[in-house]
């Protein structure tokens, strides 16, 4: 069953598009390609509709910051990231990300099946039918793992740089952010890396946010605006902030085909920057309301003068 209507692309554009994408994963599959000269002169036609010599001649700063030499992400800045990696996805990072900004980007006829060519060459690793629709962020790229019909819709964060797995038929709804690392509470540059994994066929939907190594596992699902900090069992509802399971998906005629109920294993945290010290047990402790009234923690002291 598909809620989805087909929609036909026009002749001429789809022969435009088909054509384009084929010499566009011919070179980036050519390991001789310069990438990043491969991208300026793409961005150049695409957004300014004439060659990167010609721009470079007449607006030279425009021709500067269309080449991914001249640009810093934010993921170059921290130790976590592999830079040699890093430096391979970066050029297609900024095709992706400067033709979102374009026309083009929205226009899911271009967009979607230049995000699927993209993701090819900067995922460890995608399935058949990526659908990616506009404005979608990754810390590094190269640490999504992705299966077959995955859909991602606008605007969403994926923090991969400790790694995201989301499995096959997963769904990423608008504006859901998804970590793979977080900060110690005391010492804010000690990183650990956790790996976070979305089940096969699982939602997350509208506003969520799945904390670093979660798991969602198969068929389970996320309600709007839930913060997620943990595990949802197969075929479980999380809702709320922090997210607890509180329903379970009621199906009279037995599981969905295709759908299965893998429980995911949680994986291991790593640390970023081994050189932190192991962190203490209790990094926090839970305010006593009653005990510790706002103004004493404040340090105010009853009838000072301070
Ligand atoms: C989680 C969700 C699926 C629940 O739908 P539902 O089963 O029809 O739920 P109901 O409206 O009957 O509510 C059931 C209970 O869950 C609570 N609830 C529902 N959504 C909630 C949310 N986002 N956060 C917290 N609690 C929620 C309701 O208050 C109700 O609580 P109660 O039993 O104490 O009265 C839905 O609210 C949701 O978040 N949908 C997101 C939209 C969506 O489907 N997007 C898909 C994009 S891929």
């Amino acid at each position: 069953m598909t809620w989805l209507k087909p929609l036909a692309t026009p002749d001429a554009a789809e022969h435009a598009y088909t054509a384009y994408f084929a010499d566009l994963e011919a070179r980036l599959s050519d390991p001789a390609t310069n990438r990043p000269e491969l991208v300026r002169e793409l961005l150049s036609e695409l957004v300014y509709g004439r060659s990167y010599a010609t721009l470079q001649a007449d607006a030279p700063l425009l021709a500067l910051n269309l080449d991914s030499r001249n640009v810093t992400f934010e993921a170059e800045y921290y130790m976590a990231t592999d830079d040699a990696a890093f430096q391979r996805v970066k050029p297609l990072l900024w095709l992706w990300k400067n033709v979102d900004l374009t026309p083009l980007g929205h226009n899911p006829l271009f967009g979607i099946p230049l995000r699927q060519v993209l993701a090819g060459h900067i995922f460890k690793r995608v399935g058949r039918n990526f659908k990616c629709w506009q404005n979608v962020e990754f810390s590094v790229g190269y640490n999504m793992e992705v299966g077959d019909d995955v859909v991602v819709h606008r605007n969403v964060l994926l923090d991969d740089i400790g790694g995201i797995e989301l499995h096959d038929s997963a769904s990423v709804s608008d504006y859901v952010n998804i970590y793979s690392h977080t900060h110690s509470v005391l010492d804010g540059p000690d990183v650990t890396l956790r790996k976070t994994v979305i089940g096969r066929g699982a939602r997350l939907t509208y506003h969520s946010t799945i904390l670093a190594g979660s798991v969602v596992s198969d068929d389970a699902m996320l309600a709007t605006h839930a913060l997620l900090r943990g595990n949802i069992e197969p075929h479980g509802i999380a809702m709320g902030l922090p997210a607890r399971t509180t329903r379970l998906k009621v199906r009279d005629s037995g599981p969905v085909e295709g759908i299965d109920s893998r429980t995911h294993e949680a994986q291991p945290p790593r640390k970023a920057n081994p050189q932190f010290p192991e962190p203490t047990p209790n990094q926090t402790r839970r305010v006593d309301e009653a005990a510790e009234p706002v103004m004493a923690r404040m340090g105010f002291v009853a009838g000072s003068k301070r």
